[in-house]
Parts: structure tokens; sequence; C-alpha cells
């Protein structure tokens, strides 16, 4: 097992019967609905909001039960993955894109189980990882100006395809690289948030409970928020 399927599964763990999860999106948390499809087939009802197209289908073909938010008022427990986390458990996500959706339903959830491999822990946020900041496509030229002025180089994020990437909602994405980290996390969601046009920014802050760390040599950590 590699670092990411050790993290994903003891996630999984996380999950108590009866739940209404949150199910994140990425390749480390595709373990843990692996994990909890293997419960499904078992004869458990597992069912979660997905936040991506992705997961969503993945979801469904391993037999979990997929929720949409207008059936829920909160959730148990959201599992995700992140791109960095620090030791305040201040992250950047969005590096799959999904970055919205995983937002809105970590906001909705009673705990938030963050699941990474050990090179994601970092001391400084945007030191390894530029900032997916999700944006209308009309307003991409007046915002990529304004977020330079913040510090940042905004590229447009381009698809496998080469054209501009769009995101299950139809929108545009600047991965925002920060030549020395992000000093500030908390004032730069706040001048980030002030900028029309921008949807949401792959800043995730005060929104983890616990962080869940596997090691490629095994070894797997689980740490709860102080
Ligand atoms: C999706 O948009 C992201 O926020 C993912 O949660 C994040 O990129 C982690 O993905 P991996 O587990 O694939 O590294």
């Amino acid at each position: 097992m590699d670092a990411k399927e050790i993290a994903g599964r003891r996630a999984a763990a996380e999950a108590q019967p009866g739940m209404l999860l949150g199910l994140g999106t990425g390749s480390t948390v595709h373990w843990t609905l692996q994990a909890l499809g293997e419960r499904a087939a078992r004869g458990e009802r597992v069912r979660g909001v997905p936040t991506s197209l992705d997961t969503e289908r993945k979801a469904r073909q391993l037999g979990i039960e997929i929720l949409r938010l207008d059936e829920v008022v909160a959730l148990d427990l959201a599992i995700d993955g992140a791109d960095e986390i620090d030791a305040r458990f201040r992250m950047i996500k969005g590096g799959g894109g999904a970055l919205l959706r995983e937002k809105v339903v970590a906001s909705l959830a009673r705990r938030v189980v963050i699941v990474v491999g050990a090179n994601k822990v970092v001391e400084r946020l945007g030191t390894t990882f530029a900032l997916p900041i999700e944006v209308v496509p009309f307003a991409l030229a007046p915002v990529a100006r304004r977020l330079a002025l913040l510090g940042c180089d905004p590229k447009l994020r381009l698809g496998k395809d080469g054209l501009e990437y769009r995101t299950d909602n139809g929108n545009a994405i600047l991965d925002c690289a920060f030549a020395h980290g992000i000093a500030d996390p908390e004032r730069l969601e706040r001048d980030i948030d002030a900028i029309p046009g921008v949807v949401e920014s792959g800043l995730f802050l005060g929104l983890a409970h616990a962080r869940v760390v596997g090691h490629d040599d095994g070894r797997c950590e689980v740490v709860e928020q102080a």
C-alpha cells in the first residue's frame, strides 16, 4: 500500500454506519471510496454527497448511494484530500478542479477529515503548489490582473485537450503561484473574495477537524485539530 491508499482507507473507518457523508475528490479519496464500496458490497447502506462528477461516477459504480444537497440539511462527516496542509490544518485544494463543490460540502459537515500523503504537509502554504481560483470565464482578464496585484503569477489552467479547462460548474481556473508562498492566508482569502468574478478560492481555512497522513513505509498518523 502506498501513502495515499493507507490514508484513504484509514479515513473510511471514521464513517460510522448510517452517517450522511461528504465524498471528496482525488486520488487519495479514491481509496476511501474503495473502502466504503467494499462495505456497501457487504450489505451496508453507504450514502453521501459527491464533490465532483468524477466522484459521483466512481461512487455509483461502487454501490454507494448518491445524495443531493436538497435532500440533506447537514452532513455527519466529509472526507477529502488536499494539495497542501499546514500545522494549523489550513489547506490549498483544487488541484483536481473540484474546489467549489468541495468547499460547499465541507461547510455543511459536522466533521471534516483530510486524507493526504506525507508530501502534502507543508510549513507555509503555497510553497509547493499554486493556489487554484475558480473564475467566471467572462471575467478572466480583469480577475487575473487583480490577482497579480496580490503578488502572484496567475496562469490559466488548460485541459488535457489543450483547451481552456472547465470545472463541473462551467467555470475557468487560474492557478496562482506565489514565489515565496502565502504569508497571510486569512488576509489573502479576504482579498481574493473581494474580487468580482471570483467564484471561489482553493484556500480552505478553518474547515478541517482532523488530518490523516499516510507514509510510504506503512505508517499512518491521525491528528485532531487542537
Ligand atoms: C480536487 O479538486 C482537490 O481539491 C483534491 O482534493 C486534491 O487535489 C487532492 O487530490 P489528490 O488526493 O489526488 O492529491
